[in-house]
């Protein structure tokens, strides 16, 4: 059988970390690509998870490279290229530079791995899903960004501290842009089946809704630099669900129009924004679509309507990605 293959574009923290969980759960062969001064440390870092194999027991092919040929035949690549936030930057403060990474990097995923699905992971991320989908030209299904699969988890870890349960038995779901004004959805998180209102305060569930939106914020002022095993694990988790087709429910920045009222009737002007998907071998196979109250319709809009003031500035920056 063939193995499949998955490159991540940037061996920093986020890339890294990403390549160590996919050699580790042997999704596949790795390839860790960082531009040509850096190439020292995609190759190091990659020679460094290899041998680890023997150790962990798995038998993924690790290397690293700053030559994009390598990246011929992916079947997934996970895009971390670009500048992560200092304390006191909120992630919208990167667009300016990572815009320009993330096209220059999307042109060469778009010549050198045609028939990949790309997963996006650098900030802000819903402008950078965008920049992505605009620069490689690929059908919506096969453009995704990282996002709600962390801020879900972070939801998730911080309602099981509260209640003092397993994180395996909370479920959670959680809309919009990944930016404070994502939307965590206690209407639909439970315990095992049962609502979590049954089982914490509504100042309880609030305190944790608001945690998770601000979670990032929190280990970029805790460690000076942004957060990066959840990220790369989230990542990873959703290359998972493609690469084994295990049509999982995760809630990725997806391609919307007509979704929640994203883009009404206006063909191929849609944008990316968090909703839960179907992941599988076909990339972003469906957005599900849930029932919203006023209040949480109220919020989606809110958010929504900052992710089209992003990529308002990719447009401006790039015309030609309008
Ligand atoms: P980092 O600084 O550790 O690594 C970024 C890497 O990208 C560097 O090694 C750099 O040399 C490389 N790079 C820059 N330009 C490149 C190019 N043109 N081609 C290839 N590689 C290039 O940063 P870190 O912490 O890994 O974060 C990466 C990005 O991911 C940031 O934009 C950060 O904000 C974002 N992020 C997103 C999250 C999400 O949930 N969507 C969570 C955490 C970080
Ligand atoms: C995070 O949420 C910075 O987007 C990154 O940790």
């Amino acid at each position: 059988m063939r193995r499949a293959k998955i490159s991540v574009i940037g061996a920093g923290n986020v890339g890294a970390t990403c390549a160590h969980w996919a050699a580790a759960k042997e999704l596949g062969d790795v390839v860790l690509l960082d531009i040509p001064d850096k190439e020292g440390v995609a190759k190091g870092k990659a020679l460094d998870l290899l041998c680890c194999g023997p150790i962990e027991r798995f038998d993924s092919m690790v290397t690293g490279t700053s030559d994009y040929r390598d990246i011929a035949g992916s079947d997934v690549v996970i895009l971390t290229a670009g500048l992560p936030r200092k304390p006191g930057m909120s992630r919208d403060d990167l667009i300016q530079t990572n815009v320009k990474i993330v096209k220059s990097v999307s042109e060469q995923i778009r010549e050198h791995a045609p028939e990949s699905i790309v997963i996006v992971v650098s900030n802000p991320l819903d402008a950078m899903v965008y920049t992505a989908w605009k620069a490689t030209g690929f059908p919506t299904n096969r453009i995704l960004g990282q996002a709600g699969a962390l801020d879900v988890a972070r939801f998730r870890t911080f309602i099981a501290m509260e209640i003092g349960c397993s994180i395996e038995d909370v479920s959670a779901l959680l809309l919009g842009g990944h930016g404070d004004d994502m939307v965590p959805l206690p209407r639909y998180t439970s315990v095992h089946g049962i609502p979590v209102s049954q089982l914490l305060s509504k100042e309880k569930i609030d305190a944790c809704v608001e945690r998770a939106k601000v979670g990032g914020g929190e280990i970029v002022k805790l460690m000076g630099t942004s957060a990066y095993y959840a990220p790369a694990s989230g990542s990873v988790q959703m290359a998972e669900a493609i690469i084994k087709d295990k049509k999982r429910i995760i809630p990725c920045a997806a391609y919307c129009e007509n979704e929640y009222g994203v883009a009404p009737g206006q063909k191929g002007k849609g944008y990316f924004v968090g909703a839960p998907c179907v992941l599988g071998a076909g990339g972003m196979e469906k957005v599900i679509e849930i029932d919203l109250d006023a209040g949480e319709k109220k919020l989606m809009d809110e958010s929504v309507s900052h992710v089209k003031d992003l990529v308002k500035v990719v447009r401006e920056m790039f015309p030609e990605l309008a």
